[in-house]
């Protein structure tokens, strides 16, 4: 037994491969978090490296309560196993996600407005926009991959006109996007994902000095002229948290927009009833976010000891929550493993819960809204064309190849 296993009053302690969603890409783990739900809520995992080792939380009501708990449940070591696993996150108390209250609520209070129904109408047309052409470009062509061809484009063209990103800059930003959150786990892979992420900071630091001078209505310029508690950000601060909204908006919705139109493939019945009836567009949505989870789970670092159901966890362990079982948990969600439009109600935790509710969730719904939407309107048959391949992660889960053909709608 290598891990430290202070925290452990009794029950078993179990290997993380048996939860890696790297390892089981089948969203309930080949029945394991089923048998977590029921058996063990709240478990110790030790990675078998001789690491720290963490605890496993899966039931909804519990991590509900802990995304509440931020006086006791820090996310400033970060949010992400990965992250906490070796040595915690760099960006900790500068960028939101990985920032606790009060400096949190300050700087979210800021950024707040851009995210109302006003400042988004000219992000939402840009997307509209897109969304219908991308559309229409794939049955045009009869098919193609929806990773590439569609999903991949809308989050960029969203979160390129939130931070205002000019069009000659795009396509390399979705390159340096996806290699910044697509490691597997490799050190290769890991040390690909850092160079990207430093790429995308460098590439914001350029745009820094013209927003400053002339500021736009853009999240940049909110960013580096705005004040949070009486005072501007620092640069560090405002380079963050654009490198937030690019991680937290680009994939999540990628991984969703392309779990959406694969679930439709998988479920023809769904997909009927959905054109049938523009009215199930909304309940839709939700399900979607529920039924593909793309961010399997969010961590925490305990900040004095605390008790979670039979188990004391001790000041200073990662706990993790993790939200692909809790939407599948019976307590909550009617025949939870049943892909139905139609679900109300659907509090699924896809989007977060608590003070570190998903910003941008907002957006996420409308770029999905809008893609059912173009959908239904412009495609007949919706089928798959070959084999999917799906992100290898342990934070991230969904389809990065989806070969479909589709006809003209009537
Ligand atoms: C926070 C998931 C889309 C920006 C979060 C959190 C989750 C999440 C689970 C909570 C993190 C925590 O508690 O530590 C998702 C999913 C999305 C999505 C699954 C798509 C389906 C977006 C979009 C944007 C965005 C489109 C922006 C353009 C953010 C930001 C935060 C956040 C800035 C930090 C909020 C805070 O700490 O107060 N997201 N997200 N996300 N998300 Fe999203």
């Amino acid at each position: 037994m290598t891990a430290d296993l202070t925290g452990v009053v009794d029950g078993p302690t179990i290997p993380f491969h048996v939860i890696d969603p790297a390892v089981h890409p089948d969203p309930d783990a080949c029945g394991t978090w089923r048998e977590l739900r029921a058996e063990h809520p709240v478990v110790r995992c030790e990675t078998g490296n001789g690491g720290p080792g963490f605890w496993a939380v899966t039931r909804y009501r519990d991590i509900a309560a802990v995304y509440r708990d931020t006086a006791r449940l820090s996310s400033k070591q970060g949010n992400m196993l990965g992250t906490l696993l070796t040595g915690g996150d760099s960006a900790g108390g500068q960028m939101l996600v990985v920032t606790d209250p009060p400096r949190h609520t300050a700087v979210r209070r800021m950024l707040m407005g851009s995210f109302s129904a006003r400042a988004m109408a000219p992000v939402v047309d840009g997307v509209r926009t897109a969304t219908r052409s991308l559309v229409a470009a794939l049955v045009e062509a009869g098919g193609g991959d929806f990773v590439a061809d569609v999903a991949a484009q809308i989050p960029l063209v969203a979160i390129c006109e939130l931070l205002a990103v000019p069009l000659s800059d795009r396509a390399a930003m979705l390159e340096m996007t996806m290699a910044a959150l697509g490691a597997d786990g490799s050190q290769e892979s890991q040390e690909e994902a850092a160079a990207a992420q430093q790429e995308i900071l460098l590439y914001y630091a350029g745009l820094l000095p013209g927003r400053r001078k002339a500021p736009g209505e853009d999240i940049v310029s909110l960013l580096a002229t705005e004040e949070a508690d009486g005072a501007r950000l620092s640069d560090a601060e405002v380079l963050l948290n654009c490198y937030n909204i690019i991680i937290g908006g680009d994939e999540t919705t990628r991984l969703s927009s392309a779990g959406a139109a694969l679930a439709l493939m998988e479920h023809p019945e769904q997909w009927e009833r959905l054109r049938r009836d523009e009215g199930l567009l909304d309940p839709a949505v939700e399900e979607v976010l529920r039924w593909t989870t793309p961010v399997t789970h969010i961590g925490r670092t305990a900040t004095v000891d605390i008790e979670l159901r039979d188990r004391r966890i001790t000041a200073g362990s990662i706990v993790t929550l993790w939200n692909i079982s809790a939407n599948r948990d019976a307590e909550i969600f009617e025949d939870p493993y049943r892909f139905d439009i139609s679900r109300t109600p659907n509090r699924h935790l896809t989007l977060g819960h608590g003070p570190h509710f998903c910003l941008g969730g907002p957006l996420a719904r409308v770029e999905l809204r809008l893609m059912l939407e173009e959908l239904r309107r412009q495609v007949g048959e919706l089928e798959s064309a070959g084999p999917v391949e799906r992100v290898a992660s342990s934070f991230l889960t969904g389809v990065s190849r989806l070969p479909v053909q589709c006809s003209a709608g009537s």
